[in-house]
């Protein structure tokens, strides 16, 4: 049986990994009403990887037979000035996830669960994943001075975001 602290634990990432759904199928939906299709793409892109790691916390916790509690999901955030302060929400909402995650990690270390321990090295190389992404999109608007203003560089934003999310371009590399 897991203990309580780690159920407690597992029950509140479910929550933030549906959050993290919702709050990415909400940029999508600011940018797919301002025009901005490959960004939007992007982010709906992330909504079904969103689920897909709350569900491996739900499998997980069923395995264990650990009682799963869902929970409201509070309304992700709406309001943005423009796509550089999107992306960068983005970057800092994975810096978030994956401090979560590293905690989750350090109680089960203590708690000598190696078993959920194990279980969130899947975790932890995801969030790497997600940050070098992430962070590679930060290092791209800082390079090329993208300010979020419509014009060519908003296209090429665009055409850069849409090609990460069909995985045709590395984030570093573009
Ligand atoms: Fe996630």
């Amino acid at each position: 049986m897991l203990k309580e602290n780690i159920v407690e634990l597992l029950n509140a990432q479910i929550t933030h990994e549906t959050y993290a759904a919702q709050l990415y199928l909400q940029m999508a939906m600011w940018c797919e009403e301002r025009g901005m299709r490959g960004a939007a793409s992007f982010f709906r892109s992330h909504v079904p990887e969103e689920m897909n790691h709350r569900d491996k916390l739900v499998n997980y916790m069923v395995e264990s037979g650990a009682k799963v509690l869902i929970d409201a999901v509070p309304a992700p955030r709406a309001d943005f000035d423009n796509l550089v302060e999107v992306l960068r929400a983005a970057y800092a909402h994975e810096q978030k996830v994956t401090a979560q995650i590293h905690h989750i990690a350090a109680t089960a270390l203590d708690e000598k669960d190696f078993s959920t321990f194990n279980m969130l090295q899947w975790f932890i190389a995801e969030q790497r994943e997600e940050l070098v992404l992430f962070r590679g999109i930060v290092e791209h608007i800082e390079l090329t001075g993208f300010t979020g203003e419509n014009g060519v560089a908003m296209v090429q934003m665009n055409r850069y975001l849409h090609r990460l999310a069909s995985g045709e371009a590395h984030p570093e590399l573009s």
